[in-house]
């Protein structure tokens, strides 16, 4: 069979890109080792920036997003017994966040993605690109499937970046001496917007995802493990590193969902090769302090899309030849950002006391200069 873009990965890079390609008469592909059921389910983070939110509704797969979705205004860094609200209203004024949970975005865009007719293969087996630099194809399942770019939304563990030959991709990568322990718990909020908490016993994150549904992060040893979390001491450690402002108190309640999530960083360069192009976590991965990840998925496919239109209507390679130094300008800018989030707010165990001390006057700092709280504030809610 043949079809204009192969794409590996039914994440929100592969599934937007399909659908924005569908909107632009170009057909696609989407080939997605998982079941639907699962990456419907697989609970990831939930901060929509005001460009992928934009992006979303312009491609007619943000209606639910709008009715359900939570825009915020601002966020809360909290640290030293007191909270400093970060006003995006003032420092950034009509750029907003919306929460609203990473697997909604995979669900709606696979609806939207099968209401249109679209090919996406769920529980594909063996998949594997061939022939990048001329002639492209993927095989799976015994098929062989003809196309004339690949496009690589197959996250970190995915087969199309190891596809690429040896020594042409250079890789950038940080590991963080600790992970987050995140929870999904059925209770209301205990704040109406998120709040970043720095303590000496380590990070704490208060999300949402509606009205009934809260969403926690922890900051734990990289080598924790979930049982060693009994949903008492989580509660008990949330409690320690939130209630820690006069009048606050955490609700607690039923804890659904929880999980362990290494804190690292990665870059490919370039994110492209021969009829190869990499999206999303195939490329580039964020530690999710500065809920980075999904966002960075959006914009790359906004940029490809762009380059491959131009690619079909009238065979022009410039903005393709172009992608990957298109995207690594924001890539790196988030790289740094998420950099810059990661060390403000956790506690590193090889800090002295002079470490401890410079970070908390940095924070005095974040929370006291309108500049410096400008800076945090474009870069959280997306540049434009
Ligand atoms: N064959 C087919 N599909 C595969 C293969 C393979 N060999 N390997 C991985 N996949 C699928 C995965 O099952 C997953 O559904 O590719 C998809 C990649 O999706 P994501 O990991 O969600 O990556 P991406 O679409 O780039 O979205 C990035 O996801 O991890 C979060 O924080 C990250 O929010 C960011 C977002
Ligand atoms: C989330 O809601 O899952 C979330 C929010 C902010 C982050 C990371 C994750 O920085």
């Amino acid at each position: 069979m043949r079809t204009q873009v192969g794409i590996i990965g039914a994440g929100p890079a592969g599934l937007l890109l399909s659908h924005l390609l569908h909107l632009r008469g170009i057909s696609s592909v989407v080939l997605e080792k998982r079941s639907r059921e699962y990456v419907e389910r697989r609970v990831r983070a939930g901060v929509l920036e005001q460009g992928t939110v934009d992006t979303l509704v312009e491609a007619g797969v943000g209606e639910r997003m709008s009715r359900e979705g939570l825009p915020h205004h601002g966020i809360e860094l909290r640290y030293g017994g007191a909270g400093h609200r970060i006003p995006f209203e003032k420092l950034v004024p009509g750029r907003a966040i919306t929460v609203y949970g990473q697997q909604e975005v995979v669900k709606d865009l696979i609806a939207a993605r099968l209401a249109a007719g679209g090919d996406v293969r769920f529980e594909v087996e063996d998949v594997a690109v061939h022939s990048l630099e001329s002639e492209p194809y993927v095989t799976f399942g015994g098929e062989r499937l003809d196309c004339d770019v690949i496009a690589g939304c197959d996250g970190f563990h995915g087969v199309s970046r190891p596809s690429v030959p040896e020594g042409v991709l250079s890789v950038f990568e940080r590991e963080y001496p600790f992970a987050w322990l995140g929870i999904l718990a059925r209770v209301a909020p205990s704040s109406e917007e998120l709040i970043y908490a720095r303590t000496e016993r380590g990070f704490a994150l208060h999300s949402m995802r509606s009205p009934t549904v809260s969403r926690f992060y922890l900051q734990v040893p990289a080598d924790a493990r979930l049982e060693d979390w009994p949903d008492e001491r989580i509660w008990a450690e949330l409690k320690e590193r939130l209630e820690t402002v006069p009048g606050f108190e955490l609700a607690t309640g039923e804890i659904t969902e929880r999980g362990i999530t290494p804190m690292r960083a990665f870059v490919t360069e370039p994110m492209q090769y021969g009829h190869l192009y990499l999206a999303g976590d195939a490329a580039h991965i964020v530690p999710p302090t500065g809920a980075k990840g999904l966002n960075l998925a959006v914009a790359d496919v906004r940029v490809l899309t762009e380059a491959l239109a131009a690619y079909f209507r009238d065979g022009s390679a410039e903005l393709l030849d172009g992608y990957s130094e298109a995207c690594l300008k924001r890539v790196w800018r988030a790289q740094h950002f998420s950099w810059w989030m990661t060390t403000l707010l956790h506690t590193f165990e090889e800090d002295d006391p002079y470490a401890r001390r410079l970070q908390l006057s940095y924070l005095d700092y974040v929370t006291s200069s309108e500049a410096a709280a400008t800076t945090l504030a474009e870069n959280y809610v997306g540049l434009p």
